[in-house]
C-alpha cells in the first residue's frame, strides 16, 4: 500500500509541489541562534521546534502530544525539551520521558514527537522533512577554503515564491541593472558564456563578473 503523505495543517502548497520539495535539505536557522532556549521555524508550512542538546540539535514538530501547545514556548533542561503547560519532558530523539503529574506512569513508546534529521554546516542548521531516504546536504567546499570570503548575511523575509528567489540568484543578467550601488556596473551589461557542470547534486556554474572602472 502506498505511503500516505501527511501535509502540514493549513498547507499552502499544492500536494505535487510539497511532494517534490519536502525530501531536500533546507537551512532553518543560524547555528548561533540556537542556544539554551527552544526556538521555532517554519519549513514548507510545517511548524518546527529546535533545541540544542549535548548531541547536537534536535528538530521536531512544534506541538506537544499532550494538549497541543507549541513546545517552542517551553524551555530546555539538560538535554530535555520541557513543555510549558504541564511539564512533559521530551528527550533529544523526541521520546516523552517524564510526566511530572504522574511520575510512576508507564510512558508508552508512541508518546514520541515527530522528529527530523538535523545537521549543522556552514554556520547554519539544516533539516529535511523526509525521515527516510533523502538527498545529501548540499556540498559547499569553499566554506572552509581560505581563498574564499565566507559571508553569512542576515536573514530577510521575502513576500515572494521561493522559485522566484532562486531565479534571482541564477539570473546574472540583472547584476548590471539592479546592483549598481555595490558590485553591479551598468556599463558592463554583457553576460559572457560561462560553464555549467552537472554534479551528483544538480548543476554547478562558475561565473565571473567585474566592475569596470
Ligand atoms: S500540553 Fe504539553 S505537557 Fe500538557
Amino acid at each position: 500500500m502506498a505511503h500516505q503523505q501527511i501535509y502540514p495543517r493549513g498547507c499552502t502548497f499544492t500536494e505535487s509541489d510539497w511532494d517534490a520539495l519536502y525530501p531536500f535539505w533546507y537551512p532553518i536557522a543560524f547555528s548561533h541562534d540556537v542556544g539554551d532556549r527552544p526556538m521555532t521555524a517554519t519549513l514548507l508550512d510545517q511548524r518546527l521546534v529546535l533545541w540544542r542538546t549535548g548531541a547536537g540539535i534536535s528538530v521536531a514538530n512544534d506541538i506537544c502530544l499532550h494538549r497541543g501547545i507549541p513546545l517552542s514556548m517551553g524551555w530546555v533542561a539538560g538535554d530535555h525539551l520541557v513543555c510549558k503547560y504541564h511539564g512533559f519532558h521530551y528527550s533529544a530523539d523526541g521520546q516523552c520521558v517524564k510526566i511530572p503529574a504522574n511520575p510512576e506512569a508507564n510512558i508508552p513508546k508512541k508518546l514520541c514527537l515527530k522528529t527530523y534529521p538535523a545537521q549543522e554546516a556552514y554556520s547554519l542548521v539544516g533539516t529535511t522533512l523526509s525521515s527516510g531516504s533523502t538527498y545529501p546536504l548540499p556540498g559547499l567546499p569553499e566554506w572552509n577554503d581560505s581563498d574564499y570570503q565566507q559571508i553569512l548575511p542576515e536573514a530577510v523575509d521575502l513576500d515572494a515564491a521561493a522559485g522566484r528567489q532562486m531565479e534571482g540568484f541564477l539570473d546574472v543578467a540583472h547584476f548590471a541593472w539592479v546592483h549598481t550601488e555595490t558590485f553591479g556596473d551598468i556599463n558592463n551589461p554583457v553576460v559572457p558564456r560561462y560553464e555549467v557542470m552537472p554534479t551528483e547534486q544538480g548543476l554547478r556554474a562558475k561565473y565571473s563578473y567585474s566592475h569596470m572602472v
